[in-house]
């Protein structure tokens, strides 16, 4: 069962790069966050560790910055980022980004997880079980799930 699930998502190219490789030289990601947001500097670290390059920008409020994004009002969560042309919404774990810029599904501007489930990449509660969310891809038309997890894994 499990070889079989590791096989799926080498072939959809999620473990193609081998993950020290990208250390070096991953996907440069651009976050912008509140100084006061402890949940938000726990994502960038998730996805340092998952080997994106993060640059932190410290902003005194994200709202301008999603306008600039053009990040869906009704999708909002704690902080912005951009990846390679794509942009992001909250805690949006990093195998979906990896996913995300793998596959670049046309018509597809971001991806998104509104709110802040717990569990998710960042948001981890000790004692606490975590909750199963969808994140969302948005661009042209509506909002559709791109994938869902339950905490950190995928559901
Ligand atoms: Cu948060
Ligand atoms: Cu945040």
């Amino acid at each position: 069962m499990h070889t079989r699930r590791t096989w799926l998502l080498a072939a959809t190219g999620i473990l193609a790069a081998p993950r020290l490789l990208h250390a070096a030289q991953g996907p440069r990601l651009e976050v912008w966050r509140d100084p006061n947001c402890g949940c938000c500097s726990a994502w960038v670290e998730h996805m340092r560790r998952e080997g994106f390059v993060v640059q932190d920008n410290v902003v005194h409020s994200v709202a301008p910055i999603r306008r600039m994004l053009g990040t869906p009002p009704d999708l909002r969560s704690c902080h912005a980022a951009r990846v390679e042309g794509f942009v992001l919404e909250g805690h949006v774990p990093a195998l979906a980004v990896r996913r995300l810029l793998a596959t670049r599904p046309a018509g597809i501007r971001g991806i998104a997880v509104p709110a802040m489930p717990i569990g998710s990449p960042g948001m981890e509660v000790p004692g606490q079980a975590p909750d199963t969310y969808d994140v969302l891809a948005f661009g042209d038309g509506a909002h559709q799930p791109f994938m869902r997890f339950r905490g950190a894994e995928p559901a």
